[in-house]
């Protein structure tokens, strides 16, 4: 634990850095950090929910429905977003529209919140690492008035902070308010997360590629071309590389993050704008992946410069280790 530094001093103190800091950034992220501790509570016991307790019925020990892990997380985000006059609307991949917060306090909150409350939802049931990621905008709309559409439609180069917990054999929160990327272990005994991975930065090149290759008859010839590159023998470049794949994007980042890996979403014959998120996953882990060094790309463009038009438009998505990425495009270019 890097000088026993815990989160709430490194956003104090990223905060007291920065010239235009008004605090409000600082309570916007002590509600996420929050959010964060009960939805992790929650998620360390989902199998004794499912298993044990849903025995006795649909219903929880306080008489409470029993609900899905990521209908219970976007709750719990949103409430706690709710309950913090900085923020004046949230849009969430739960949630067909965006939430305009009604209250006056609301309506004076200078910011906007994205959210992907549960990434890697089909690995809950068996115990498989989930995460969440989230995203924080300036408003565009007068301060005083209800958000708008516009508000969370930004590109990413917009991004004042973001950042995702991953819920795996420990909780880590890790996060950018544009000064890097810095990563938090959380310590359930005494419920602080602590700063454990200091300016992570993704590893020029790496060995790893991450990709549904189910998907591969639908792939592009490119993307056919360059996974056919990464299994051929090549000792010199250090080829055949290795596959990890986990299904939780936010997990299969962190790993290609430390390790030095690429991940890949492309478009396919039957999904050609792909299967991820842009507002709720690209962007804020394009944002990662560039303050840490990293590319991000949909194959054409930088993702951070796309224009959304959407609230849940998709986006193929490419990101990973700088050298890795730049092959991919090179194949993308030929194909
Ligand atoms: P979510 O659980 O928020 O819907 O996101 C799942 C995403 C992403 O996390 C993961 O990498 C990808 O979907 C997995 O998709 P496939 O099952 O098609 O590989
Ligand atoms: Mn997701
Ligand atoms: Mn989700």
């Amino acid at each position: 634990m890097a000088n026993f530094r815990t989160l709430g001093e490194h956003i104090i103190q990223s905060q007291a850095a920065s010239s235009n800091s008004t605090g409000e950034l600082t309570s916007i992220l002590s509600c996420i950090k929050l959010a964060t501790k009960v939805v992790n509570s929650e998620i360390n016991k989902a199998g004794l929910v499912d298993e044990i307790m849903g025995q006795m019925g649909n219903t929880n020990i306080q008489g409470e429905d029993q609900q899905k892990l990521d209908v219970y997380a976007n709750a719990k985000f949103i409430a706690a977003f709710k309950a913090r006059a900085q923020i004046c609307g949230v849009a969430s991949e739960e949630e067909d529209s965006f939430i305009a917060f009604e209250s006056e306090s609301c309506r004076g909150g200078k910011y906007v919140v994205l959210i992907d409350p549960l990434d890697g939802s089909s690995n809950i049931d068996v115990n498989v690492s989930i995460g969440t990621i989230f995203s924080i905008y300036r408003r565009v709309t007068p301060v005083g008035q209800k958000a708008e559409l516009k508000d969370f439609l930004q590109k990413g180069t917009e991004i004042v902070a973001a950042g995702y917990v991953i819920y795996g054999s420990s909780t880590m929160l890790v996060l950018s308010v544009g000064d890097g990327v810095h990563g938090f272990t959380f310590d359930p005994s005494i419920g602080v997360f602590f700063l454990s991975n200091e300016s992570i930065q993704f590893p020029q090149t790496g060995k790893i590629y991450s990709t549904n290759e189910g998907n591969y008859p639908f792939f592009s010839d490119g993307i056919k071309s360059y996974l056919q590159y990464c299994k051929a023998s090549d000792p010199a470049s250090g080829r055949p590389m290795t596959s990890r794949y986990i299904g939780s994007m936010v997990s299969d980042f962190h790993r290609n993050m430390i390790k030095g890996g690429i991940y890949l979403y492309p478009s396919t014959t039957t999904a050609p704008n792909g299967k991820l998120r842009l507002l709720y996953e690209c962007k804020p882990m394009a944002f990662l992946a560039e303050q840490a060094g990293g590319i991000a790309t949909d194959g054409k463009r930088r993702i951070l410069d796309i224009e959304p038009t959407e609230l849940h438009q998709r986006s193929p998505f490419i990101v990973g280790s700088p050298d890795l990425v730049n092959k991919v495009l090179e194949f993308l270019d030929e194909g």
